[in-house]
């Protein structure tokens, strides 16, 4: 009985999002009414980030506590993939191991309080904001201007410049999974790890993979920020390095909560130094 319960209240999770969502769309349009005919991806931009500043931080208290021990490990020249307003930033708990993260956000009115976030908990100078998506196009022209990149047509060998890429609530909501998997790995070092913590689909709980169903057809990545609840992201990550390099040297993923509708695969992929 106890178990029915537990399972009710974490498929109907959904609910307080949808009328939260809903407050912050309404929000949005009342302080720029012209914008949604203007520019529908701003409008939607500011009502996502409205719900994001009230709620981001307590979603980062939600996150599975496997994600704090690799971050803890996290050194070098890092790319932090849609940090929002930077709520997980203190899990990379020893700074003085990065040189450098970029990290890339398309929500511009997060930006402020992804700076702040940085600077207190010691990444300051070392948090680089890119205004973009988790594509090539996007980071390019910043790598480029640091000099990190030698050119804006790099051979894949000068490309692959970071020592660890990090995803952590993201990958859902990127509009072409395959694509932006392939560009991160084309950027991450041989040898180099990806940092993954990401809510799936759920194929070990039929209930769980009902209820994603359900709350996906009723609207929930048109009011959650393109928000997918069934990819299969580390399938998308395997096929990737499959294809470019006959897989990863190393793969080291758990599934955390395995009957929750929020289920996360959370773990380290490393990709192997030489091609084959
Ligand atoms: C659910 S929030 C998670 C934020 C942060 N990673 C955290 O866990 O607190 C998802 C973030 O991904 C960003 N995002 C959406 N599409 C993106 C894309 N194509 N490339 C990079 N980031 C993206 C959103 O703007 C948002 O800040």
């Amino acid at each position: 009985m106890a178990n029915i319960f537990a399972c009710l209240i974490d498929y109907l999770f959904p609910v307080p999002f949808f009328a939260f969502s809903i407050f912050y769309f309404t929000l949005a349009f009342v302080k720029n009414p012209f914008l949604p005919l203007t520019n529908f991806d701003s409008f939607k931009e500011k009502a996502f980030a409205g719900l994001w500043l009230k709620f981001g931080a307590a979603f980062s208290d939600q996150t599975p506590t496997e994600v704090d021990e690799l971050l803890a490990g996290s050194k070098g020249l890092i790319l932090d993939v849609g940090p929002g307003s930077g709520e997980q930033l203190r899990r990379f708990s020893h700074p003085e191991n990065i040189r450098t993260i970029y990290g890339v956000e398309p929500g511009v009115t997060l930006h402020d309080k992804l700076r702040a976030n940085a600077g207190k908990v010691g990444l300051g100078d070392k948090y680089r904001v890119i205004g973009g998506t988790a594509d090539l196009d996007s980071i390019l022209p910043t790598l480029v201007k640091d000099g990190v990149v030698k050119n804006d047509r790099p051979s894949a060998k000068d490309l692959a410049v970071f020592d660890e890429i990090v995803c952590v609530r993201v990958l859902c909501g990127v509009p072409d999974q395959e694509a932006s998997v392939a560009d991160l790995y084309g950027m991450l070092k041989p040898g180099g790890r990806f940092v993954l913590c990401e809510h799936v689909v759920n194929n070990r709980s039929w209930g769980a993979n009902l209820a994603q169903k359900f709350w996906m057809l009723v609207g929930w990545k048109a009011l959650m920020g393109g928000c997918d609840l069934r990819r299969d992201t580390v399938q998308a990550f395997l096929k990737v390095a499959k294809e470019k390099d006959g897989g990863f040297a190393k793969v080291e993923m758990t599934q955390v909560d395995p009957h929750s509708i929020s289920t996360h695969v959370v773990g380290v992929l490393t990709k192997k130094q030489k091609k084959r």
